[in-house]
């Protein structure tokens, strides 16, 4: 039988509080499926691990990573270690380590997902993000000169690569053809002189190869502006690293909050293990007390499952979030129920216990 290798780092807060149910569904799919299974290791890196060792993963961390067929992640920080530390030598190191460079975010408008904006249908929010996640404003390139002085400076550069940028427009631009759906990049060529121009220009010249597909360019500001106002604009979207960190927060605002935004940090040639995770962070304001919305979590196991060929599953789950969002007897004090982050998944597994198969 097929035994997929899961590398887990449940990390800090909630992190661990959702990924036990994510875990507990991946296994329920596989028993009913009877095809596959799966074998979890868990690794107690985190915040808690930096505190009593000094590092936030050990040194060779990243090798003992690579012989994994995938990576679930929970949440990286904590108040406590410094968030530049924990995130850079943990979440950003395994992205950058392993050229996970295309960051997929679905933000759809599910069945019974709360939804703050007036007047929208389900089919108005259904826009795929294909985020940059290897370099950009994230290349952590600068310095910190006269440390203390009163000439203090500070530089941040951005890195934006030729290959590094038509890498991901490339990505983009297959996968809208594949659906048949529209590209939307997002960009601020405006006031970002170097990087952003250099990114739509690429944009255009890529977008050659690809006459079949249709394509909208924005600005980021309008773009934050369009995604509350007139979703439905946009279908496929490409944009940076930052920016679209920064959009995905907003797109979970409108399809159902952070409790239910996923994302699978993929890399394409499958050189190295990819990384599934929900966007949300560890939220210290609401650990330890079984309050964690559990469905982002449980739609990255989805991903997991679309990426390793059972799309069936992975739409099956779906299928199953809506269900519990709609009846609303198992949701968590976030989507306005009474229930705790187990009874979700509980409900989760019994739903999926309930399938008729074959
Ligand atoms: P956050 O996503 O942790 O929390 C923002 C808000 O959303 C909080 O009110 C929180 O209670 C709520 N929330 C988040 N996930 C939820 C869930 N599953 N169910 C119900 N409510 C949920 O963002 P933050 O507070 O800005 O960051 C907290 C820490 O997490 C920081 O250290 C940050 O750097 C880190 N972080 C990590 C990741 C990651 O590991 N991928 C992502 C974002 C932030
Ligand atoms: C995310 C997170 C990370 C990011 C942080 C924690 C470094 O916010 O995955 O959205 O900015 O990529
Ligand atoms: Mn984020």
């Amino acid at each position: 039988m097929k035994t997929f290798k899961i590398a887990v780092i449940a990390g800090d807060g909630i992190g661990p509080e959702v990924l036990a149910e994510g875990i507990k569904v991946l296994n329920k799919v596989a028993e009913k499926d009877g095809g596959f299974r799966f074998e979890f290791t868990h690794f107690p890196w985190g915040c808690q691990y930096y505190l009593e060792t000094g590092k936030m993963m050990p040194d060779d961390g990243i090798d003992t990573l690579r012989q994994f067929d995938a990576i679930y992640l929970g949440a990286v920080g904590f108040p406590g270690v410094p968030d530049h530390i924990s995130l850079w030598d943990l979440l950003l190191r395994i992205r950058k380590s392993f050229d996970q460079y295309v960051n997929i975010r679905p933000v759809i408008l599910l069945d019974g997902a709360p939804c703050p904006l007036k007047d929208v249908k389900k089919e108005d929010i259904n826009m795929l993000y294909i985020r940059e996640n290897s370099e950009g404003e994230y290349a952590g390139a600068g310095d910190w000169l006269y440390k203390g002085k009163p000439h203090e400076v500070v530089l941040q550069n951005g890195v934006f690569s030729r290959v590094g940028t038509e890498r991901i427009i490339r990505y983009a631009y297959e996968e809208a053809r594949k659906q048949g759906r529209s590209l939307t990049s997002i960009s601020k060529g405006n006031a970002l002189n170097y990087s952003m121009v250099f990114w739509d220009e690429i944009f255009k010249e890529v977008g050659k190869e690809y006459p079949d597909v249709k394509t909208y360019s924005y600005l980021v500001d309008a773009a934050a502006m369009f995604m509350v106002k007139d979703p439905k604009r946009f279908e496929v979207v490409v944009t940076s690293n930052l920016f679209g960190d920064i959009l995905t927060d907003l797109g979970a605002a409108i399809s159902g909050g952070m409790g239910l935004a996923a994302g699978a940090n993929v890399n394409p040639e499958r050189k190295y293990p990819s990384m599934f995770e929900p966007i949300h962070g560890s939220a210290p304001d609401i650990a330890g007390q079984g309050k964690a919305n559990p469905l982002a979590s449980i739609w990255s196991a989805s991903q997991m499952l679309d990426f390793f060929g059972y799309e069936k599953w992975g739409a099956e789950l779906i299928r199953i979030i809506e269900q519990v969002m709609v009846e609303k007897n198992a949701l968590t004090p976030d989507m306005n129920g009474h229930a705790t982050t187990s009874e979700v998944g509980d409900e989760v597994v019994r739903k999926v216990d309930e399938l008729r198969i074959g």
